[in-house]
C-alpha cells in the first residue's frame, strides 16, 4: 500500500506566482459546493475531512504554527505525522465544540470552493445533521468498508434524502483495513442500492476510499484500486451541480429581508434571491398583498445590475410606490408562489421537550415569521422500517407528518420546489429553543376558501356603545386557589360600576363548550385556545371578560395576550401554596389526586407554571376573597 500523491490538482501557489489577477478572477467566479458528511461514529470522518484540508492546503497558519510546535514537542516530522496530527486536532476540536451544532470547515481546489459542514455525532446527531443539511448540494454517506451498511447509515441516508439532498456520495471508507477488496465494495454497494431503493433514493455515486491513505481522493482509480473505474472524490465533488444552479432556472422569487430607505428619494428592497433571475423592466409583483410593479433598478454594492440571479444579495428598486416590508416576498408577476395558512408538514422534531399539539410556536420560514400550531401527527416515520406509525406527539428525534396552522398567510413553495419558501423551523416562544424543522409538502385546500369577513360595526363601535374598554382579566392559579370566588366578586363589583362583563369559569366552559376535553397537556391546551378565541370574541363585542382557569401553562397565557390588543390583556395570579389550596380541598379533589384515584391533577402529577410577571397578584392567604378583589378593582379602575 502506498500514500498517494495528491498534489496534482491543488496547484493555487504556482498560479499565484504567475499571474495574481488571473488568479484573483478565477476565485471569483467559481461556485461554491456545500456538502456534509454523515454515517456512524468512528467511520472515519475526521479523517476525510482532514485529508481534503490538507491535501487542498487549506490549514490555516496558526493551525500550521500549533501543530508544527506540537510535531516538535512528540519529536516528530513529516507529512504523514503532521496529517495525523491535524486529523487529531479535529476531532478534538469537534469534542469540544459538541454544544456548538456543527463546524463549517472551508477548502478549495481550482474548479471550485467548498464549505464541508461537520456535525458532531452523539444524541444530537439528527439535530445538527439537519442543521448541516438544510443548506447542502450534497451529502457524503460514510461507510466503514470492515462494517457496511448499518442503521445509522440508513438513518442519515433517510434524512439526507427527506432534506431534499440529490447527490448523495456512498464513500466505501477503510478500503485499506479490508485490502482493498473489489468483492467487499461491490458488496457494500449492492446493499445500499437495494435500501436506498426502498426509500426513493433515485441514484447515488459509489466509491473505494481510504481517507487515512488518501485513496481516491483526489485521483483515481488510485493504484490500490486499479477495478475503480469511477471518478476520485474531489473530482465528483467538483463537477455534480450546484443547487445555486438548479435554482436560476426556477421563476423568480426574492423574500425581502429589509426595506432600504437611506433618503426620500430612494426605496429599495434588500434580499437574497432564491430562485430565478430577475431584470430592469421584469413585472414582479409583492407577496402576500399581491401588488404588481415593474423593476426600475437592481442595485449592489458594485453598482447597478443588468441582471441578478438566484444566490446573489441584491436591492431592487420599483417604478410604483407600492408597499413591500420584511417578510414579504418579491416574485415574477405571472407566476407567483401560494399564500395560505394551513399546511401539511413533514417535521423532525428537535427538541428533549415533546410536541405540544395546538401549542402556538414562532414558525420562521426565510424571512417571515409567524405563530403556527401544529395539530396531532398524522403519523410517525420509523426510519428503520420506513413504517407510518401512529403518534399522538413526536418526541426527540422523530420524523413526522402534521397539520400545520399559522395565525397570518406565508408565502410558500412546496420544499420539494424551493427550500428556502419551503423549509421552515419552529421556536419555542419562552425559551426561544428551535424545537423543530419543518418542510412544506402542500397547503390544504380549506385555507384557500375561508375568507375574514369585513364587517361594517366594528369593535370600536362596540366598544364606544358600552362606555368602556375592553379588556380579559384572566385569573390564573391552582385548582381551589380562589379564582372562581374572586372573579365573581370581581364581576359584581363593575356591575354596580355599570360595565358590561361576562365571567367564562373552567368549571362550566368544561360542562358545553369544551365537554370533549380532559386533563392531559394537549387537551388543557386546546381547552385555553378555545377560551382565548371567545374570550377575545367577546372584546369584539365590546365586553370586559373575565376568566378563571387553571391555564398552567406560560406558553398558552402568552399566545391568549397576543392574540389581543397592547394592554387588553391582564394576567392576574391568585397566588394560594399548594399547601393552603389542599387544605380547602372545596371539592375533594386534592384527596382523590393523592390516593391515585385521579391523574394529571394540577400541582400534584401535572405542572403548573406560576406567572413570571402577572399585571396583578393576589395573596389569597393576607387577604380574603372581598379585599382581593377591591385590590383589583383599585388596579383597573384608571382604565376605564
Ligand atoms: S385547565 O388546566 O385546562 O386550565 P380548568 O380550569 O379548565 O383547567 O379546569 C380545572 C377544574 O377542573 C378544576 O378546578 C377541577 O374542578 C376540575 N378538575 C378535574 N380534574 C382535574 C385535573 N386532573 N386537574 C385539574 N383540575 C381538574
Amino acid at each position: 500500500m502506498t500514500e498517494q500523491k495528491t498534489d496534482v490538482i491543488y496547484q493555487t501557489d504556482a498560479l499565484i506566482a504567475e499571474d495574481i489577477d488571473a488568479y484573483l478572477e478565477t476565485h471569483q467566479h467559481k461556485s461554491m459546493l456545500r456538502f456534509i458528511t454523515c454515517g456512524s461514529v468512528d467511520d472515519g470522518k475526521s479523517t476525510l475531512i482532514g485529508r481534503l484540508l490538507y491535501d487542498s492546503k487549506m490549514i490555516f497558519e496558526d493551525q500550521l504554527e500549533a501543530l508544527s510546535n506540537d510535531s516538535k514537542k512528540v519529536g516528530t516530522q513529516g507529512q504523514d505525522i503532521d496529517f495525523a496530527l491535524l486529523v487529531d486536532g479535529l476531532a478534538a476540536e469537534r469534542e469540544q465544540g459538541i454544544t456548538i451544532d456543527v463546524a463549517y470547515r472551508f477548502f478549495n481546489t481550482e474548479k471550485r470552493k467548498f464549505i464541508v459542514a461537520d456535525c458532531p455525532g452523539h444524541e444530537q446527531y439528527t439535530r445538527n445533521m439537519v442543521t448541516g443539511a438544510s443548506s447542502a448540494d450534497l451529502a457524503v454517506v460514510m461507510i466503514d468498508a470492515r462494517k457496511g451498511v448499518l442503521v445509522q447509515t440508513r438513518r442519515h441516508s433517510y434524512l439526507c434524502h427527506l432534506i431534499g439532498i440529490k447527490n448523495i456520495v456512498l464513500a466505501v471508507n477503510k478500503m485499506d483495513l479490508v485490502d482493498y477488496d473489489q468483492a467487499t465494495f461491490d458488496r457494500i454497494v449492492a446493499d445500499y442500492a437495494a435500501f436506498a431503493e426502498e426509500i426513493g433514493i433515485e441514484s447515488f455515486t459509489a466509491m473505494p476510499i481510504s481517507g487515512f491513505r488518501g485513496d481516491n481522493i483526489t485521483i483515481a482509480p488510485s493504484e490500490n484500486t486499479p477495478w475503480y473505474d469511477g471518478p476520485s472524490l474531489v473530482e465528483h465533488l467538483e463537477s455534480v451541480e450546484v443547487l445555486a444552479d438548479v435554482a436560476a432556472d426556477k421563476p423568480f422569487r426574492m423574500p425581502v429581508q429589509w426595506v432600504n430607505r437611506p433618503n426620500l428619494d430612494f426605496r429599495g428592497f434588500s434580499g437574497l434571491i432564491s430562485t430565478g433571475s430577475i431584470k430592469p423592466g421584469d413585472a414582479v409583483r409583492v407577496l402576500p398583498s399581491g401588488k404588481t410593479s415593474t423593476v426600475k433598478s437592481i442595485v449592489t454594492f458594485d453598482g447597478e445590475l443588468d441582471e441578478a440571479v438566484a444566490g446573489q444579495s441584491v436591492t431592487i428598486t420599483l417604478n410604483d410606490e407600492i408597499d413591500c416590508s420584511r417578510g414579504d416576498v418579491l416574485c415574477v408577476a405571472d407566476n407567483p408562489p401560494e399564500t395560505a395558512d394551513q399546511f401539511e408538514a413533514t417535521l423532525v422534531w428537535l427538541n428533549d421537550e415533546d410536541m405540544h399539539v395546538g401549542r402556538g410556536y414562532w414558525l420562521k420560514l426565510g424571512t417571515q415569521t409567524v405563530s403556527a400550531t401544529v395539530q396531532q401527527p398524522k403519523y410517525r416515520i420509523d426510519v428503520n422500517t420506513m413504517d407510518e406509525l401512529a403518534a399522538k406527539t413526536l418526541s426527540l428525534n422523530d420524523i413526522g407528518v402534521a397539520e400545520v396552522y399559522s395565525d397570518k398567510p406565508l408565502v410558500f413553495e412546496a420544499y420539494e420546489t424551493n427550500r428556502t419558501l419551503g423549509g421552515f423551523i419552529l421556536i419555542d416562544k419562552i425559551t426561544n429553543a428551535t424545537v423543530a424543522a419543518g418542510m412544506l409538502n402542500f397547503s390544504l385546500r380549506r385555507s384557500q376558501n375561508v375568507h375574514w369577513q369585513a364587517t361594517d360595526i366594528t369593535r370600536e363601535h362596540h366598544a364606544n356603545m358600552k362606555n368602556q374598554t375592553p379588556r380579559v382579566l384572566w385569573f390564573t392559579g391552582l385548582s381551589g386557589s380562589g379564582k372562581s370566588t374572586i372573579a365573581n366578586e370581581v364581576e359584581k363589583k363593575l356591575a354596580l360600576m355599570n360595565r358590561h362583563t361576562f365571567l367564562l369559569d373552567g368549571d362550566n366552559v368544561r360542562h358545553g363548550l369544551n365537554k370533549d376535553l380532559g386533563f392531559t397537556e394537549a387537551d388543557r391546551i386546546e381547552n385555553i385556545r378555545r377560551v382565548g378565541e371567545v374570550a377575545r370574541l367577546m372584546t369584539d363585542a365590546g365586553l370586559i371578560v373575565l376568566t378563571a382557569f387553571i391555564s398552567p401553562f406560560r406558553a398558552e397565557r402568552q399566545m391568549v395576550r397576543s392574540m389581543l390588543e397592547d394592554a387588553e390583556f391582564i394576567e392576574i395570579f391568585v397566588d394560594t401554596p399548594l399547601e393552603v389550596a389542599e387544605k380547602r380541598d372545596v371539592k375533594g379533589l386534592y384527596k382523590k389526586a393523592r390516593s391515585g384515584e385521579l391523574k394529571n391533577f394540577t400541582g400534584i402529577d401535572s405542572p403548573y407554571e406560576p406567572p413570571l410577571k402577572p399585571e396583578i397578584t393576589v395573596n389569597t392567604v393576607a387577604m380574603t376573597p372581598e379585599e382581593a378583589a377591591d385590590h383589583i378593582i383599585k388596579q383597573i379602575l384608571p382604565l376605564k
